[in-house]
């Protein structure tokens, strides 16, 4: 969250290892789930329509920060990428043992990592 008490905390002294900007892209990773989180129980908690609207949309637009820094993290390490893969092919093969059919993206509402949260 927001912390604009010191004007210097944005400042740093170096530029960062590219093992240090991964981690840093993590934690954007992080920030952006907490605020789709935020956004999303503020819009559960109002009957505003037009706050609703807004909020939401400024939430989903969150989700897409979200698949952006997730393609920027699986480009910056591709080892990383490959758990990924590995989780995802286990959670196809878990869909199969269910014999549940994947749909394909086309006919998905969402096809964003940010789908993936709860709405
Ligand atoms: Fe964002």
């Amino acid at each position: 969250m927001a912390s604009f008490a010191n004007p210097f905390a944005g400042n740093v002294p170096r530029k960062m290892t590219k093992e240090e900007l991964i981690q840093a892209i993590r934690l954007n990773i992080a920030g952006e789930l907490e605020a789709i989180f935020v956004y999303d129980a503020h819009v559960q908690a109002t009957d505003d329509p037009l706050a609703k609207k807004v909020i939401a949309d400024i939430r989903d637009e969150e989700k897409a920060h979200v698949g952006e820094l997730m393609t920027l993290l699986r480009w910056l390490d591709p080892e990383e990428a490959d758990h990924f893969a590995e989780g995802e092919q286990e959670v196809k093969e878990m869909l199969d043992q269910l014999n549940i059919v994947e749909k394909p993206l086309s006919e998905k509402p969402e096809s964003t990592v940010g789908s993936l949260i709860g709405k």
